[in-house]
């Protein structure tokens, strides 16, 4: 079928919630993703940060066909292959910083989405709070989740509550539960200080997302971090990190969070974490997650067989190959990169993690659009700004490539 027969099917049977490029992708292979009339293009987004390992890579796609053919889906009512495996590898990952000789385990709960790792989390925050008062012999019931303003953590009505961006939720206004989150300046100590030290006692968590993603790609500093560390820890509240679009190596390591010394009681991620496969998972400190028993919370699909056979061979195959040094040693260059473009005003990020901010005279819309025609896929998170998370074995030579088609462009 053609782009534009494909074109006319969508716009009468499927509901207008993105803005699609006028391209139709068939294939991939590593960096490279292929349209229907043979056009290659190195794709420098990688379904919005979720191709770990590159399109179709080997070891990936025979998990998977073995997988289908061996066992699809039997619900979490049984044990499966795999799952206690995957736990305990992002167990090992989550304590890798921690400073313990015996840290304690994580434990995870499996779901689809990035979204859904955090309708969890939120879930767990507030029942832990709850069970906390009530062994203190008190009723009381915090249920306030701090957040960070232009704060992005999915599409669900509670966690579009918990992203403090007036124009998502503007057309769901009153959300529910949108007075259940209070959103704080990132980075700002002061103010964070202030609203603890004012709501203190309704307070059950923070949510953060250690390098601010959807907004454009702003890192957390470390002081912000210890400061939100010590002030959950001060109220027994949680420290949640979300992960989603920076965990899973994207910033070179593990975890975004594990460039500073803080650690977190749940952390959520999803993304890269299958490679492809829809996958979320919320992982929270063994005592922390034993406040959930059978019935409290579930998923039909969450933590299926596909998926987590997906996911073992991607944090296999990163190890095995090497991924991660490949993640720090190009995103460096990236960033040295960017920095070289014309009309470049900043250059964000992390790992393969990063953001190029332009001056005015540069539309970045319009430079996604037309680098379309030079064979990239690119995204823009502002009017000026454009975000870079391509598949985590993007080499220095698609740097290049991009770099040389970037100035053209510009
Ligand atoms: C930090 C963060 N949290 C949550 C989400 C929501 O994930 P999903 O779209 O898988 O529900 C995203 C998606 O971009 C994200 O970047």
């Amino acid at each position: 079928m053609t782009l534009k027969q494909q074109q006319q099917l969508e716009e009468t049977y499927v509901m207008h919630t993105f803005g699609r490029k006028p391209v139709e992708l068939v294939r991939g292979e590593g960096m490279h993703v292929w349209d229907d009339e043979g056009n290659d293009y190195l794709d420098f987004i990688g379904g919005i940060g979720v191709i770990s390992l590159g399109h179709c890579h080997p070891a990936l796609v025979k998990t998977l066909s073995d997988q289908a053919a061996k066992l699809m889906h039997v619900s979490n009512y049984y044990y499966i292959e795999g799952r206690g495996e995957l736990a305990k590898k992002l167990s090992d990952l989550l304590n890798l910083n921690d400073k313990d000789d015996q840290p304690e385990p994580w434990q995870t709960f499996f779901a689809n989405s990035g979204a859904e790792a955090n309708e969890c989390a939120i879930k767990l925050a507030r029942l832990y709070a709850r069970r906390q008062r009530e062994a203190a012999g008190s009723t009381a019931r915090p249920q306030l989740i701090i957040v960070l303003e232009r704060s992005f953590h999915g599409r669900t009505c509670e966690t579009l509550s918990a992203t403090a961006q007036p124009v998502k939720q503007e057309a769901f206004s009153p959300l529910p539960t949108e007075k259940l989150y209070v959103p704080v300046p990132a980075n700002d100590v002061a103010a964070l200080e202030k609203t603890f030290a004012e709501r203190g006692d309704e307070i059950c968590g923070m949510l953060i997302e250690p390098v601010q993603g959807e907004c454009g790609v702003y890192p957390c500093s470390e002081e912000y971090l210890q400061a939100a560390r010590r002030l959950t820890s001060a109220i027994g509240a949680v420290l949640i990190f979300d992960e989603v679009q920076c965990g899973m190596f994207r910033c070179g390591t593990p975890f975004g969070y594990q460039h500073s010394d803080v650690q977190p009681d749940i952390v959520t991620m999803a993304k890269g974490i299958a490679g492809g496969v829809p996958m979320g998972a919320c992982a929270a400190r063994a005592h922390v997650a034993q406040v959930f028993e059978p019935g409290i919370h579930g998923s039909t699909f969450g933590g299926s067989c596909l998926a987590i056979s997906a996911a073992n061979t991607v944090l296999d195959t990163i190890a095995a190959e090497g991924i991660a040094q490949n993640v720090e040693e190009v995103g460096a260059y990236l960033r040295e990169r960017l920095a070289e473009l014309p009309h470049i005003v900043e250059v964000r990020g992390l790992g393969l993690m990063n953001a190029a901010e332009f001056d005015d005279a540069v539309d970045a819309s319009a430079v996604v659009a037309k680098a379309l025609g030079s064979g990239l896929l690119l995204n823009a998170t502002g009017a000026h700004t454009l975000r870079f998370l391509p598949p985590l074995v993007c080499t220095k030579e698609d740097i290049d490539t991009l770099i040389a088609r970037l100035n053209d462009l510009l």
